[in-house]
């Protein structure tokens, strides 16, 4: 007898969900809307945090102290990064009252690399403020920390939740990103009607009693399982996710705009007299303020890396430069900028023609600094830099005749 699957009775029509895909792929949990189990959701992910937390060096005391250095760092580099940071920052500065006595160059210097350098000024008259207001202990109540210098919204709702257990939400972008996702946010987050409605499931998210655990393990869900590329199937809240259950998780959370990308063309100069390196102070307004840094700035349009740097320094100190060779260039990207760092050796115009050069008589005439030292190349190592300009001083130590 034929057994042709052509002869054979047509299947009956399966219903969804339940038989049909029994026999090749194991079935699939059925979807829980999560608007209707957040004490399930809470539960899940409280579990998950528990074994799969990393070990972090603030997660030890939760001292307020830990929490918010860590949490400031961490907006500014990745974690990594941000434990390296935090243990040399610790080392130094173990307590409020030290930072509180630190000067300001030192402060800068721990902070140099992680940008955004009124972050560690802020920090720095943060501490301050708590020795004279607050008797060195750290605030508890919300609207103390959301009053110190620097504290913004997410910073003293870190604090608060992970530090004294308020519960207070942090939105952070790993948050953004999963509550895009389990909730299928269909805007972008940072825009309104979006970001209204995230705040609000972000409050309502979190567990009375548990907001520490609550806040950390939404944030390290993000970090660890629903990043840009999401590991969905370890995730402990897909049961739950409304873009997973309609397969379109890859395209939450919507974009936004983009922030444009800036392209600069900056020269810089190294001026050296004798043994020593020409260094001035930033001022204490806008980007970089009270850093060091080799003169320099824009290359305006039509001119040569080497016209810009004879103009500004002239314009910046007074000194007439000459231009006696190349260190190269230095690209580096900020939020909004990609620099081009057009690095030049310079020797004063007037300077003695003996060897060793003697210190130039006059000072410099600043403009654009409150400073100025000259330095022999390891004294550079004590002060804070801009990152770019801290290649160039690195290079300089290692390379110290790159004369191209
Ligand atoms: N990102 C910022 N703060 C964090 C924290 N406390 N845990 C995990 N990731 C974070």
């Amino acid at each position: 007898m034929s057994t042709s699957r052509r002869k054979a009775a047509p299947a009956a029509p399966m219903l969804p969900g339940l038989f049909a895909t029994e026999k090749t792929s194991p079935a699939r949990p059925a979807h829980l809307p999560p608007e209707a189990n957040i004490p399930a959701i809470q539960a899940a992910l409280r579990d998950w945090f528990c074994t799969h937390q990393r070990a972090l060096p603030w997660r030890i005391n939760y001292t307020p102290y830990e929490v918010w250095i860590s949490e400031v760092m961490l907006q500014q580099t990745q974690m990594e990064r941000g434990v390296a940071y935090f243990n040399r920052w610790m080392q130094r500065f173990p307590d409020i009252p030290s930072l509180a006595a630190a000067q300001e160059e030192e402060v800068l210097r721990l902070w140099e690399g992680l940008g955004y350098y009124s972050r560690a000024r802020n920090i720095l008259a943060a501490a301050r403020q708590i020795m004279e207001r607050h008797g060195g202990v750290f605030p508890r109540r919300p609207e103390d920390i959301r009053a110190l210098p620097g504290i913004g919204p997410y910073t003293t709702g870190a604090i608060a939740s992970i530090a004294f257990g308020e519960p207070l939400p942090c939105v952070d972008a790993n948050v953004e990103r999963v509550i895009a996702r389990l909730f299928d946010l269909d805007s972008p987050v940072k825009q309104e009607p979006a970001a209204s409605r995230l705040r609000q499931l972000a409050l309502r998210l979190v567990p009375k009693g548990y907001a520490r655990e609550h806040n950390q393990a939404m944030m390290e869900l993000g970090a660890l399982l629903c990043g840009k590329k999401p590991r969905c199937a370890l995730c402990p809240l897909a049961a739950f996710c409304i873009s997973l259950h309609l397969g379109i998780v890859a395209e939450r959370p919507v974009p936004g705009k983009r922030a444009s990308i800036t392209p600069l063309e900056v020269v810089t100069g190294v001026l050296r007299c004798g043994q020593e390196i020409f260094v001035q102070k930033r001022l204490p307004q806008g980007v970089w303020g009270n850093l060091w840094e080799f003169p320099g700035g824009r290359i305006e349009a039509g001119e040569s890396p080497e016209e810009a740097i004879q103009r500004e320094f002239a314009e910046e100190t007074g000194f007439n430069v000459r231009v006696a060779g190349s260190y190269g260039i230095i690209r580096h990207g900020y939020t909004t900028y990609r620099i081009t760092l057009h690095c030049l050796a310079l020797t004063l115009e007037d300077a003695p023609t003996t060897v060793p050069a003697a210190r130039p008589p006059a000072p410099p005439i600043l403009t654009a600094a409150t400073d100025w030292r000259w330095l022999e190349l390891p004294e550079l190592a004590n002060l804070a830099m801009p990152a770019a300009h801290r290649k160039l001083a690195d290079s300089l130590a290692t390379q110290n005749s790159l004369l191209t």
